[in-house]
């Protein structure tokens, strides 16, 4: 028999929930009131792929072509697959290959990185849901997020997991930062706008967050990761070949379908969305479960230096017709917008 209040005290993980042996249905604090299925009737098209080599290139068409595709992604979709990034694939495993020690490793080894006092301004934790202290229902994944830049933070343990981390995060801030110009350009800004007016070059603030959803026997009610944006910038998310993110696009949940362990894939962040003034907007995205297989996502966050006040560029405004004259959104510093978002149950864009 089941209780039918919400878990007393918030389990450890849900890797030891999946694997106890007798489990064949969820208990009722993973229940989501609802949770509809992917409407995959209406054509809403593919999430577009953009090449990334050109924005290396010495050719100025070559980079144009791409900053253009950049527009329409971040405009029509706030999501984008990017190929030829240039991270090694073996890295990229091998950073995900990490992420699975970390999560395998028995619950006493955690216990240091489980509730410290700074909440979520804590530089290295862990935990199970994702604010398993203020959620009603839980989600069905276990996480891990290290603050990795401008301080490089990371868990001691497994052996080899700080090495890899430290060059995986070395990297893909590489790809984040040129992406970040070929953006800035895109919104009728210079280059380097956005790396200049958020410090990026000292100061950009990179977090590591690693998704671990063991196999549940009753995906359709349960919820890997609910509705949420993210509240960074720019967020560039790897996963082991098993699918399960949806992203929200025209009303309809929309799977990210066979993204390669070899592509990122890019999302428009919640401080992207404030400083173009909602030109480009920071899209609702959720992850669901499966029955069989284990999925594991790295998802690298990259934002503004933490005491960067976050505001509708001026520039921007009254610019052109696909911006709105007044400044949509109050400035706020992105630290303070992080303690924010991050302090409450997961709920849609309740940051913005
Ligand atoms: C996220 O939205 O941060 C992670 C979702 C996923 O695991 O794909
Ligand atoms: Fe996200």
């Amino acid at each position: 028999i089941q209780a039918s209040s919400p878990l007393p005290h918030p389990p450890k993980s849900i890797k030891s929930i999946s694997r106890s042996p007798a489990l064949t249905s969820i208990p009722p604090a993973y229940i989501f009131p609802s949770s509809p299925a992917a409407d995959q009737s209406a054509p809403v098209g593919q999430i577009p792929t953009i090449d990334f080599s050109p924005l290396l290139s010495s050719s100025p068409d070559r980079r144009s072509e791409t900053v253009a595709d950049l527009r329409a992604a971040c405009r029509d979709w706030g999501f984008f697959v990017v190929t030829n990034h240039g991270v090694p694939d073996g890295l990229i495993a091998a950073m995900i290959e990490a992420g699975r020690k970390f999560f395998e490793m028995a619950e006493e080894e955690k216990e240091e990185y489980r509730g410290g006092k700074k909440g979520v301004l804590e530089p290295i934790r862990c935990g199970t849901s994702f604010n398993s202290s203020v959620e009603k229902v839980f989600c069905w994944k276990d996480f891990l997020k290290a603050f990795v830049h401008p301080v490089f933070h990371s868990p001691s343990k497994p052996p080899g997991f700080s090495q890899v981390l430290e060059e995986y995060s070395k990297r893909t801030r590489e790809v984040a930062r040129e992406l970040l110009r070929g953006i800035s350009e895109s919104i009728g800004l210079e280059p380097d706008y956005i790396a200049k007016k958020l410090d990026l070059e000292q100061g950009m603030f990179q977090l590591l967050a690693a998704n671990f959803y063991p196999p549940c026997p009753q995906p359709e009610l349960a919820m890997g990761m609910a509705p949420h944006s993210d509240h960074c910038l720019l967020t560039l998310l790897t996963q082991n070949g098993i699918d399960g993110l949806q992203v929200q696009h025209h009303g309809n949940w929309v799977d990210v379908k066979n993204l390669s362990p070899n592509s990122f894939l890019v999302n428009v962040g919640d401080q992207l969305e404030i400083l173009s003034n909602g030109k480009y907007k920071s899209v609702l995205h959720r992850a669901m479960v499966n029955r069989e297989a284990t999925r594991i996502s790295i998802a690298m966050a990259h934002g503004p230096s933490l005491d960067s006040e976050v505001a509708p560029s001026p520039e921007l405004l009254g610019k052109d017709e696909g911006t709105r004259q007044l400044p949509a959104f109050k400035g706020m510093r992105y630290r303070d917008y992080l303690l924010l978002q991050q302090s409450k149950q997961l709920d849609g864009k309740s940051g913005l």
